[in-house]
């Protein structure tokens, strides 16, 4: 593998019970930090490494993603004609030109592993990219995929995101063992899917991208279901690096875990702090609330 990765594929298949209520109606891709919806910021950044063939799986209820993706006439024309030029080009680099959108179902929630497989068709034999919006990379320079899609390029290895974590985490990740690292890049000697602090092969996680060989796939159709019962990736990632090599990438940026209420908090906090025209007030309105509340408290 080094030729250039082309196709990305995001599984948005899962129910987002986490968040209910407000996932009853909204897919939790959909909800937003600031005023882009997750999976805005999973899209771009697989654009900005290159790809132009965005791969949604999606189960028959999530309709919201597809329509978010999907041309709005309507709402273009209204913003024309009221000169809304600016909210206009918002509306219209949901996807850029170029960009093609590809919706496949996947008809049964049977994990992430099979999940990707149901991308199969339409990636055919060529590196790919997986990217889980929940997993929300920030990051000042280049974003994490093309980081990883840069390294995967030079190296022809498949590349999985990294990034150290508390001992008493490793049981919410996909836990991995490497060489020693050699820049960013650590070949992977073993990956163990959510394994218990007492018996995980090391403290560095998984994070939700990855860049990988087609050979994925034969090897995803023979994956009998793994932790929690379901066909994990991981298990298919295992096998690939029993043929050849896998490589960690430890990417530079910050990662926020918006699959978790508080990863949501922290994301929304950062980007406002971070925002052009938010900032001044974001930092005002935090340090107002600290303060306030530091007050209740010594009352
Ligand atoms: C998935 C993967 C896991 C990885 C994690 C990263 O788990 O199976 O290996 O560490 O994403 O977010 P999930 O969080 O979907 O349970």
């Amino acid at each position: 593998m080094s030729a250039r990765i082309r196709k990305a594929v995001f599984p948005v298949a899962g129910l987002g019970t986490r968040f209910l209520p407000a996932t009853k109606t909204v897919p939790k891709e959909m909800l937003p930090i600031i005023d882009r919806p997750l999976i805005q910021y999973a899209v771009d950044e697989a654009i900005e490494a290159g790809c132009d063939t965005l791969v949604f799986v999606t189960n028959r209820y999530k309709h919201a993603v597809a329509d978010y993706f999907d041309k709005a006439y309507e709402l273009e024309q209204k913003l024309e004609r009221s000169g809304k030029t600016e909210q206009l080009e918002l509306v219209r680099n949901v996807l850029p030109e170029g960009v093609r959108a590809v919706f496949v179902t996947q008809a049964e929630a049977l994990g992430l592993g099979h999940a990707v497989l149901c991308a199969k068709s339409v990636i055919g034999d060529e590196p790919f990219a997986v990217l889980l919006p929940d997993d929300l990379i920030w990051n000042r320079g280049p974003g994490a995929l093309k980081q990883m899609a840069d390294a995967a390029e030079a190296s022809g290895a498949s590349m999985i995101a990294v990034q150290d974590v508390p001992r008493e985490q490793t049981a919410s990740y996909g836990i991995v063992a490497t060489e020693n690292f050699e820049k960013r890049q650590g070949r992977i000697r073993a990956i163990v899917e959510k394994p218990k602090p007492e018996v995980a092969p090391s403290n560095l996680a998984v994070v939700g991208r990855y860049v990988l060989n087609p050979r994925i796939f034969s090897l995803l159709e023979s994956t009998t279901p793994g932790a929690g019962g379901e066909i994990q990736l991981t298990d298919a990632i295992a096998a690939l690096l029993e043929e050849e090599a896998v490589n960690a990438y430890r990417f530079q940026g910050t990662r926020f875990d918006c699959g978790t209420h508080i990863g949501l908090v922290e994301a929304t906090i950062r980007y406002a702090l971070d925002h052009e025209k938010l900032s001044d007030s974001a930092r005002q309105l935090m340090a107002n609330a600290l303060s306030e509340l530091g007050v209740e408290e010594l009352n």
